[in-house]
């Protein structure tokens, strides 16, 4: 019998590599992608796959009984497994407009484990972020069971779809799995967030808009290991559990900007200090133990390979990078950044 994965979310930034990586890993599998092509949402980066017949697009809202139900009826007869990506998720958007992450996050998430229940699925991954646990000070480590203490619009819908991901298991016995990782980087990330933001702008000699003092921490993972941990959870992880996904790699942003101005030849005086974002969480960082124990995941990927690498594929993508920018995301950049 056909297998199939139900992708949401997979014309955005994780989705698509992880839509990528299925395809090539798991020639055995058809793939499934339900995505509304919300302004993150770009075809572009499926193009490769779109006369594959193991893969299948279907244009719809998580938000929309019908859609979900279409999207499944799409996966045909066989064994179905969920993989949950589809959410608004750039924190300074939801600090604009804390409602259609509520919408999109919550009331979709909670839209699609209906369907999923009722169309007796195997498994579920619900991507999640670690940003659910709140910020640390300067020593410690977010584990399993640290306390949810979201701080942003973006992370407390998050955690709130969390939560009802944890009453479905907890209530009907419900085969989901959570996943918590931390900052992804590499292809395909919508120029909004810090790595390809800071890429773009600096290859046009524009200013690096950095928040605060830029000592705020994060933990970055190439994006293609956080896809492989993804996999070994829908493949060998245990249902009802959550994992965190993290690649011991900290560095405060302005350490990044640096980095990669250098990549770029480019000088630090491009680097502008702006207004810091409220309610900034100030440092993130992940113990993924759990998964690398149990699981046996771990990254494969160094920032010293995979940063140059992922500079590398911007640089050579300026037409896409041209096309993603289009004019809402001007007009929101105006309104952020002021210019
Ligand atoms: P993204 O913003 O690049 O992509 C989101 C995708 O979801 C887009 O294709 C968009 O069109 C689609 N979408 C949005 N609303 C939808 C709706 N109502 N119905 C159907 N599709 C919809 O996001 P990303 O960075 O790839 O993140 C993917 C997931 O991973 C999110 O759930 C996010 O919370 C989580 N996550 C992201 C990171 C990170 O560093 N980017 C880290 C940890 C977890
Ligand atoms: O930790 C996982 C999370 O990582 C995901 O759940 C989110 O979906 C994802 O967007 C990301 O959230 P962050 O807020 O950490 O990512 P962002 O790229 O927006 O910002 C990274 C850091 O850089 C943060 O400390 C804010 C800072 N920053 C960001 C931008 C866009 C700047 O200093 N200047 C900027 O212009």
């Amino acid at each position: 019998m056909s297998h199939s994965v139900l992708v949401t979310g997979g014309a955005g930034f994780i989705g698509s590599n992880f839509v990528h990586l299925l395809m090539r890993e798991r020639p055995d599998w058809n793939v499934v992608n339900l995505d509304s092509l919300t302004y993150a949402g770009n075809l572009e980066n499926l193009v490769a796959l779109e006369n594959n017949p193991r893969y299948r697009f279907v244009h719809g809202d998580i938000r929309r009984p019908a859609d979900v139900a279409r999207a499944f009826d799409a996966c045909g007869k066989g064994e179905i497994r969920v993989v949950h990506f589809a959410a608004e998720s750039h924190v300074d958007r939801s600090i604009e407009s804390g409602l259609p992450f509520v919408e999109t996050n919550v009331v979709g998430t909670q839209v699609l484990l209906d369907e999923s229940r009722a169309r007796k699925v195997a498994r579920f991954v619900h991507v999640s972020t670690d940003e659910v646990y709140g910020s640390l000070g300067e020593q410690g480590f977010f584990t399993e069971d640290s306390p949810i203490q979201p701080n942003s619009p973006y992370s407390a819908s998050k955690a709130a779809s969390d939560m009802l991901v944890r009453a479905a298991v907890h209530t009907h016995d419900f085969p989901a799995l959570i996943t918590r990782c931390s900052n992804n980087y590499g292809p395909y990330q919508f120029p909004e967030k810090l790595i390809p933001l800071l890429i773009a702008n600096a290859s046009e000699d524009k200013s690096i808009p950095v928040y605060g003092d830029g000592m705020n921490v994060r933990d970055w993972l190439y994006v293609e290991d956080h896809c492989e941990a993804i996999l070994a959870v829908l493949e060998r992880g245990s249902a009802g559990e959550v994992y965190n996904i993290g690649g011991h790699n900290e560095y405060p942003n302005l350490a990044i900007v640096k980095r990669v101005l250098a990549e770029l030849g480019k000088p630090d005086s491009l680097i502008r200090y702006v207004k810091d974002r409220p309610g900034h969480d100030r440092r993130y960082a992940i113990d993924a133990g759990k998964i690398e124990r149990d699981l046996g995941w771990r990254p494969r990927h160094t920032f010293e390979v995979a940063l140059p690498l992922t500079v590398r594929w911007y640089q050579s993508q300026h037409a896409w990078l041209q096309r993603v920018r289009n004019g809402a995301y001007r007009e929101y950049y105006a309104r952020q950044y002021g210019s």
